[in-house]
């Protein structure tokens, strides 16, 4: 190896783009970091079961998120709030089967970290042991610290979750856009420091004005991920069935939907349906002799 040639480390650590640069092994934070310092923007979806995990891994999405939307996105709820641990442990392990390279978060649900740093601590260590992830999410900037700084100290990445936070929704009597004001905007900031100061990797800014959120973005060191934060964070995510498309009825205004799969597959099952009532199949092709 010579004076210029990176060492094996450095390889392990910073490969030449996150998109497409890391094959034969997991994104990691260290992947993530050096990203924000060439400033390289980067892509997170949620995903809740291995089918469609894996198509985004494929896709080369280098984190994918098993988020509590799993509550209204997958299991039929109207919010995140009902989410259980043993529903997180199973959804989050079906998305690390399905992929290969993708850094897997998993949030923590509500009622999961709130009690305390020690409640916090047990279920980060479910979602790692028996799903296998490599990283947890968790709601709140100053209220959430003592429980970042926990977790962190014990080994477990933290993703911190501020701005609009869902599992506050009954409290919040909605999902009304936050910082704005004064007062507001000093408070976003000041959990943003917090969480980074605590020992997150990154956070994620939700349904934030976006000269705010460009604000954190720049006084912060770790990457921001935007979800209604405006063009200016290091990252965006987006929840899947929104971005492709199959979420019913109105999505929100931040989200960019990419296909109309709702369109495709209700078509995909009502052309099978007219086949099977005329006999159209099963044809001979799909007919044993
Ligand atoms: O649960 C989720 O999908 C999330 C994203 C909206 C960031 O927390």
């Amino acid at each position: 190896m010579n004076a210029s040639s990176p060492s094996p480390a450095q390889n392990q650590a910073s490969p030449a783009t996150l998109y497409g640069g890391v094959t034969n092994r997991r994104v990691t934070v260290r992947d993530l970091a050096a990203a924000k310092q060439r400033r390289e923007k980067w892509s997170m979806l949620t995903a809740y079961d291995a089918l469609t995990a894996g198509v985004f891994d494929e896709a080369g999405i280098p984190v994918l998120l098993v988020g509590d939307s799993a509550g209204n996105c997958h299991l039929g709820y109207e919010t995140t709030v009902p989410v259980t641990m043993d529903q997180m442990v199973m959804l989050s392990a079906a998305v690390v089967r399905g992929t290969k390279r993708a850094m897997i978060v998993a949030d923590l649900p509500f009622g999961s970290y709130q009690e305390s740093p020690a409640q916090a601590m047990r279920n980060a260590a479910r979602l790692m042991k028996e799903a296998g992830v490599g990283a947890v999410k968790l709601e709140g900037g100053e209220r959430s610290a003592r429980s970042i700084e926990l977790l962190v100290e014990a080994g477990v990445p933290v993703m911190a979750h501020i701005g609009l936070t869902p599992q506050s929704v009954h409290a919040l009597g909605g999902y009304p856009v936050q910082g704005r004001g004064d007062e507001a905007a000093h408070q976003l900031l000041r959990d943003a420091k917090a969480v980074q100061q605590a020992g997150a990797f990154s956070v994620v800014l939700e349904a934030v004005p976006a000269e705010l959120a460009a604000q954190v973005t720049e006084q912060l060191a770790i990457p921001t991920v935007g979800i209604g934060g405006g063009p200016d964070t290091d990252a965006q995510v987006l929840v899947w069935t929104d971005m492709a498309g199959m979420t019913a009825g109105r999505v929100p205004k931040f989200v960019k939907q990419y296909a109309n799969l709702r369109a495709v597959l209700g078509d995909a099952a009502r052309a099978y349906a007219e086949d099977v009532r005329s006999g159209a199949f099963p044809a001979a092709e799909h007919s044993f002799h």
